[in-house]
């Protein structure tokens, strides 16, 4: 039977929100001391979400408990709502002249419908239900000269549902940051089973997310053992896959910034948050932002590149 996935977002939410909304706050400021202002600034949240989220929190045990407490305090839900990713682009100081939110479920579909009738008035907002990757494409391929736009594209998935192949082709613009979710502790590493024997369409999708099957290299090594050649998951994979991977978004895009870990509640790493542009000055900012959070940890053994 599967699991239904619980419902609304973990606190950790906040952190990887209060982020994007520095850096497009930032990011919004310096191109309106350029110019840009409110001509051909698009924000594309390519896995919006519903605009909205309810956080998951446990209430902890009231200090003092009086006779008259009717409501229990220990462990119950308290329920807070968070804005969700378009809602924290939406109400930045300086907004963006075009808001592209895509998501393939329905409901949220609905949601962030509302959201664009909510804030008709005001921003231009275009819904598109579907597949990111197909959706991003279509933005490429709808004749939008670059020399005259610029953008930053948000990629939060819950897994590896960005392909390397999209991410070079936002690249290619010379016009578009990405901010994106690389997903170690969510997806990545439950697809490398410490044996290596990893399924093949497992391997499929590694293979697209990266971009290149060499993830093999970086997260395993092969040695002589007593039964001959033993494969042997390395201790620091999670490590040396994003600084991989932050390697060729900087040879991709021009600059990269460091990598910020959001850890759950118990210190568990989900993922890293990571910017990538063609502009010093964003990477400036991005920087900033993103060196607040927990440090990259020093890699063992092998020769590792750290890019910063
Ligand atoms: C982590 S949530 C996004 C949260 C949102 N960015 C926020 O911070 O408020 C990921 C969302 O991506 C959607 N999704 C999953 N796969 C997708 C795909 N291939 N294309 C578009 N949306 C997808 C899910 O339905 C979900 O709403």
């Amino acid at each position: 039977m599967t699991k239904k996935p619980k419902e609304g977002v973990g606190p950790w939410a906040k952190e990887k929100l209060d982020a994007l909304g520095e850096y497009l706050g930032f990011y919004t400021k310096v191109l309106k001391n350029q110019g840009w202002w409110c001509r051909g600034t698009i924000f594309v949240d390519a896995f919006a979400g519903p605009g909205r989220a309810k956080v998951r929190t446990k209430l902890k045990a009231a200090p003092e408990v009086s006779l008259f407490d009717t409501e229990p305090a220990a462990d119950a839900e308290a329920v807070e709502y968070l804005k969700g990713s378009p809602r924290v682009a939406l109400d930045i100081e300086n907004p963006f002249s075009r808001y592209v939110f895509i998501e393939r479920n329905p409901e949220r579909v609905a949601e962030l419908h509302a959201l664009a009738e909510e804030y008709g008035e005001t921003r231009r907002i275009v819904v598109k239900e579907g597949d990111a990757a197909t959706e991003l494409q279509a933005i490429l391929d709808s004749g939008i000269n670059w020399k005259h736009h610029r953008a930053v594209v948000f990629v939060d998935p819950f897994g590896m549902h960005i392909p390397w192949s999209t991410l070079e082709a936002l690249a290619r613009t010379g016009a578009i940051e990405v901010f994106v979710n690389f997903p170690l502790g969510m997806a990545i590493q439950r697809f490398l089973v410490r044996s290596g024997d990893i399924r093949e369409n497992w391997q499929a999708t590694l293979d697209s997310f990266f971009g290149s099957p060499d993830w093999r290299i970086h997260a395993y090594e092969e040695r002589d053992g007593l039964f001959g050649a033993e494969t042997l998951k390395l201790a620091d994979s999670g490590i040396r896959l994003l600084e991989w991977y932050r390697g060729r978004l900087k040879e991709a895009f021009g600059h990269v910034s460091p990598g910020r870990l959001i850890r759950n509640t118990q210190g568990g790493h989900l993922y890293y948050l990571v910017w990538a542009g063609p502009n010093k000055k964003g990477l400036d900012g991005a920087q900033h932002i993103l060196s607040k959070g927990d440090r990259v940890p020093p890699a063992r053994g092998r020769k590792l590149t750290i890019y910063g």
